[in-house]
């Protein structure tokens, strides 16, 4: 039980040790993802609590962080620890598209918060990891 709970403890710490040595627009895009990470959880919450005000503002909040997304990946700008793949400047037209993928489905859940829209977000967050993160 004891050794459970201490490795468990390790993992949740290895997030943040895997952003040691980060810096300038690599540590705000990381911040700004882990944030983003945060913000779905709490989207979810207000969903199903029915509050689609506040589901809809956040939403809009997503959706503007989609917009400037593109903006936060300057040419190779993945040193160590970033979890960057080369792909994206290899294929910046493939990432642009996934980035705007993602933007159409932020401003469609803002527009009109509902978990059938919930989906198609959360996909297009796993459609960019997939094909452009580590
Ligand atoms: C257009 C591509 C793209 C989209 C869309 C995208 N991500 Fe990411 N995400 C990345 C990349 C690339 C990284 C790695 C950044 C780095 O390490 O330099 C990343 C990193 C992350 C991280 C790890 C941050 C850290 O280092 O702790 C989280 C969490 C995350 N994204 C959540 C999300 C969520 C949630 C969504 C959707 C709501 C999303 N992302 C949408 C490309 C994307």
């Amino acid at each position: 039980m004891r050794t459970l709970l201490f490795a468990g403890l390790l993992l949740s710490a290895l997030p943040s040790v895997a952003h040691e040595g980060a810096s300038g627009i690599v540590k705000e895009r990381m911040d700004r993802f882990k944030e983003t990470k945060e913000q779905m959880k709490e989207l979810r919450g207000l969903l199903k609590a029915g509050d689609t005000a506040a589901a809809g503002a956040l939403a809009s909040q997503i959706a503007e962080w989609a917009r400037v997304l593109p903006e936060h990946f300057p040419e190779d700008s993945n040193p160590a620890p970033s979890e960057a793949l080369d792909d994206i400047w290899l294929d910046w037209d493939g990432f642009m598209k996934v980035a705007n993928d993602f933007q159409t489905a932020a401003e469609a859940m803002a527009a009109q918060p509902s978990m059938a829209n919930f989906k198609p977000l959360g996909g297009s967050c796993k459609a960019c990891h997939d094909s452009y993160r580590e």
